[in-house]
């Protein structure tokens, strides 16, 4: 019998579907978040040198986040990036955008950002891009530091930022989010600590991919029919 013979193997929107997942953040450890993956390798990082271990604050990383929204199109290149927004938006633009409640501002204690051409995974980025000399590593194994937030995002087309922001507020009591943070408009990238999926900004190329998936679907489907 001709049913059960196909043109296209059954396999091939399955491969597709599984290749769709691969480049984006979605095969993060921690439900696809790479932001909560590389604050667990600054962590590593830090007990590995017996340094105490950082908070990951939700607020912080909301802010790391806005951060690197305004480095867009400032990336110069081998990692560096020209982004520096004045001081003040820290407390007038970056923590009311993220809902912060204004009493519970903390001091940063410190930053790192970088970039890259593309999204790599968070233990590459870690290397690679932000702690690769060693001013940045001693910012890392600062003792001032008692918790921090990561934000990361991707423009169309890269470059990708990762911005790290430490604190050395408490626990509890520093960078506090209204609401503890659902009231946030998460557009793009991702934040360490959130209760929001990441959004890669890889929103377009994944919409392609979805549409040929689908397309050859339903071209399957209908070779399935005619054969029939
Ligand atoms: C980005 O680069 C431009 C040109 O060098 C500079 O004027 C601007 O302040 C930079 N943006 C940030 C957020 O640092
Ligand atoms: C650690 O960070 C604090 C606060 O930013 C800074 O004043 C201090 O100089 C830093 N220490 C080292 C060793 O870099
Ligand atoms: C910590 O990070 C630095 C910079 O990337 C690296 O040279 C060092 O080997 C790391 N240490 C551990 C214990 O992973
Ligand atoms: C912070 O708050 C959480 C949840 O409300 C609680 O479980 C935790 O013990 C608190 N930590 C500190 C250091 O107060």
């Amino acid at each position: 019998m001709m049913k059960k013979k196909l043109c296209f193997p059954d396999w091939i929107p399955l491969l597709l579907l599984c290749h769709l997942q691969l480049p984006t953040l979605v095969c993060s450890k921690h439900h696809g978040n790479p932001a909560n993956d590389l604050v667990e390798i600054i962590n590593q990082n830090r007990t590995a040198q017996k340094l105490e271990r950082l908070n990951d604050s939700p607020g912080l990383g909301c802010m790391a986040l806005q951060y690197v929204e305004l480095c867009k199109g400032n990336c110069s290149g081998n990692s560096a990036v020209n982004c520096k927004p004045p001081t003040d938006d820290f407390t007038e633009v970056f923590a009311p955008n993220c809902g912060v409640e204004l009493p519970t501002i903390g001091t940063i204690t410190g930053h790192i950002v970088g970039c890259q051409l593309k999204y790599t995974e968070p233990s590459l980025a870690f290397a690679n891009v932000l702690v690769k000399d060693k001013k940045s590593l001693s910012v890392l194994r600062n003792k001032s530091h008692s918790e921090v937030g990561v934000g990361l995002i991707g423009f169309h087309k890269g470059p990708f930022f990762w911005c790290v922001l430490f604190s050395n507020g408490g626990t509890n009591s520093s960078f506090v989010l209204e609401d503890r943070g659902e009231g946030i408009k998460q557009k793009k990238g991702c934040y360490s600590g959130s209760a929001f999926p990441c959004n890669a900004g890889h929103r377009s190329a994944m919409l392609f991919n979805y549409i040929i998936t689908f397309s050859y679907l339903f071209i399957s489907l209908l070779n399935q029919i005619w054969l029939t």
